[in-house]
């Protein structure tokens, strides 16, 4: 666990959820046997021995709060009883001299100063660092990526891409990366104190120093950079993670999508392996404005890209750094945690249908005292990949150059040649395919770790298929998986002391998501999970200061359905029993749930509203009919992606 999430209070693991390790186990592999003759033919009804639970005893669920029912609209819903603010929206200023936010007048210069758009990681570390104040604290936000026909009046998907001016090309290129800044609350009013001495904004033309086993390879080096060291700009800043140093680690996830150009002329096999596709590039033309974003112009800058970029947001002079011993994927986040030993451990889903879950494990521990001593503490270590047992084991293959297959006569001499094809060095070490790993979170009472898979529509039923790799397996039971499912892993140790740096862990099938009254979806949740309870399509995941799982999903989930946040408990009568506490507006996802020390304010991402129509919930093509206008409602204004917070009035810990 990192420190930041030792500041918050922790339940008593065996007053609250009572199991045993010894428990835990036992029942692991008792429910992977029910789960293994449902698969092969029965209807849901075979769960329910499993999860146990009558709804008499899902009364005695931690949770009070008084449900939401479903509903699919232009705005966003919160429990009655609670206050919703919102907090910044994308184009406010964050700084004493930012201009006001217009959307006719955008550019370069304007958006740098400004919130940027789609946000997504989202983390409130709370000031001073180390202490537990609830009032005062900094924000440090990715902003994942843009839509230019949605931001701007006039443009269309069709004919954006050659209608963009260069102001409007460069706004988006300031738009995505980070935002920091510090947040303060007055009376029950979150603000965002624009003159913060940490506030900063990183993004597409940022200095960025390349670090680790890549830095420096000849594939690295560009006409700008002959030495390999240094890259201009982050992009894809999906979800992330905060190190017990308190440094952001941001998941570049994607960043084929924004390159252009004939893509044979680098390594074909290897930029086709990265997620390159053909009908989603070139996003925002930027080739336009910087060749270096066309593959004939410069063929090694794309390699520079989907990485783990670590950042201090308690220094607005450092120089980020892409962590490369990290490995190169379609990074969804990276979530610290720290062996018993002090090593640090990173945990991180390549989010892509049949992609791979991954670890990184610090060669050294980190030094709580020595803020300086950690700085490149994430340059040296292994990293891992996962495959897991039919018997409830999960072992983490090292992929390491020289061992086991990664030899140099299959391509991989050094560590460079790893991480900079590790989706080939994962292929080799035979890595169980997921279903787009996404959200990863440790509960602090139970030492269990959470991930999610959040769907994968191409997984063919057993039995279908040549490849073994479209064949469902262990950890992935369902082929097509349209609605995700949660996995919940167990290092060895004691609750309070978990191994994450163990080579092998336990892991169990959590939930199968879908709905639980429709046997064809064959569903698993708590027997009482209400009709607006279930959930499809799993992304981010938090565990809050009293210990309650909370899912945000990212489908689009079935007709009549919104995007939304649910929260449940993990153990005890209410383990699997989710309720409905958020819904965002048409089009959008809720990103990343991060709570203050007393767990009174839950910070929530509302990311890409309105990309849906309202009418056909079909992707919307311009401004205009973007399914909202949320949160503003102004003629001419477009939706703006924005962070909001839930409060209950009176300090009382939201989700309870
Ligand atoms: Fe950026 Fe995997 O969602
Ligand atoms: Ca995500
Ligand atoms: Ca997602």
């Amino acid at each position: 666990m990192t420190d930041r999430q030792k500041t918050r209070p922790r339940p008593n693991p065996r007053r609250a959820f009572a199991p045993s390790y010894g428990t835990i186990l036992e029942e692991g592999v008792r429910r992977r046997t029910v789960l293994k003759g449902f698969i092969a033919a029965v209807g849901a009804a075979a769960f329910a021995p499993a999860l146990k639970a009558t709804k008499a005893e899902a009364a005695e669920s931690t949770l009070t709060f008084p449900e939401l029912k479903r509903v699919r609209d232009t705005t966003d819903h919160w429990p009655e009883g609670y206050e919703r603010q919102i907090l910044v929206r994308w184009g406010d200023a964050l700084f004493a001299d930012s201009p006001e936010f217009d959307v006719t007048k955008l550019n370069g210069k304007a958006a740098e100063r400004q919130f940027g758009y789609n946000n997504d990681f989202t983390q409130f570390l709370p000031l001073p660092w180390g202490e537990k104040s609830s009032d005062h604290g900094l924000m440090v936000v990715s902003h994942e990526y843009a839509t230019p026909f949605l931001m701007f009046p006039g443009l269309t998907a069709e004919d954006y891409r050659e209608k963009m001016t260069e102001d409007q090309i460069r706004a988006v290129m300031a738009a995505v990366g980070v935002s920091v800044f510090e947040v303060r609350k007055d009376g029950n009013q979150w603000q965002v104190v624009k003159d913060g001495k940490y506030n900063r904004r990183i993004h597409m033309s940022t200095e960025i120093g390349i670090s680790g086993p890549a830095a420096g390879d000849d594939r690295l080096k560009t006409k700008a950079d002959p030495t390999g060291t240094v890259v201009f700009g982050t992009i894809s800043n999906c979800n992330g993670g905060i190190t017990p140093w308190g440094t952001m680690l941001s998941g570049e996830e994607g960043a084929m999508d924004v390159f252009a150009g004939d893509y044979t002329k680098p390594n074909q096999e290897l930029v086709e392996r990265q997620g390159w596709d053909e009908d989603e590039n070139d996003i925002y033309s930027v080739s336009r404005v910087e060749p270096r974003f066309k593959f004939e112009e410069e063929p090694n800058e794309w390699m520079r890209f989907d990485w783990v970029v670590e950042i201090d947001p308690f220094d607005p002079t450092a120089k980020p750094v892409k962590r490369t011993s990290l490995g190169r994927m379609t990074h969804e986040g990276a979530q610290c945690c720290v062996a018993p030993d002090g090593r640090v451990v990173v945990f991180m889903g390549d989010d892509d249908d049949f992609e791979y879950i991954y670890r990184f494990v610090t060669r050294d521990p980190w030094k709580p005292n020595d803020r300086a001593a950690n700085k490149d503490l994430l340059d040296h270590g292994t990293l891992s990949v996962a495959k897991f047992e039919s018997d409830g084991t999960m072992r983490w293959i090292p992929l390491v150059a020289g061992e086991g297959p990664l030899t140099a006569e299959a391509g991989f001499k050094t560590q460079a040649d790893v991480v900079l094809a590790t989706r080939a060095a994962a292929d080799l070490v035979g890595a169980t395919p997921m279903d787009g790993p996404e959200g990863f979170i440790p509960h602090l009472g139970t030492g269990k770790l959470y991930v999610a898979m959040t769907e994968n529509e191409d997984r063919l039923p057993k039995g279908e298929g040549d490849k073994e790799r479209e064949q469902v397996n262990v950890a992935n039971p369902r082929g097509p998986n349209p609605y995700g499912h949660l996995l919940e892993l167990v290092a060895p140790g004691s609750p309070d002391k978990p191994d994450y740096a163990a080579e092998s862990f336990k892991w169990d099938v959590f939930v199968l998501c879908g709905d639980p009254a429709k046997p064809e979806d064959q569903a698993m949740f708590h027997p009482a999970t209400t009709s607006s309870g279930w959930f499809t399509d799993p992304d981010n995941l938090a565990v809050d200061p009293a210990g309650r799982l909370w899912i945000t999903t990212d489908g689009p989930p079935p007709e009549g359905i919104a995007d939304s946040v649910y929260v449940m408990d993990t153990e005890g009568p209410g383990r699997a029993l989710p309720k409905l506490i958020y819904i965002a507006p048409v089009g959008s996802e809720t990103c990343s749930p991060t709570f203050t020390s007393d767990g009174s304010s839950v910070f929530l991402s509302v990311q890409h509203p309105g990309e849906l129509r309202m009418a056909d919930n079909e992707d919307a093509t311009s401004m205009e009919d973007a399914g909202t206008s949320w949160p503003d409602f102004k003629p001419g204004v477009p939706a703006r992606p924005s962070l909001v917070v839930l409060t209950r009035g009176n300090n009382g810990v939201v989700g309870s």
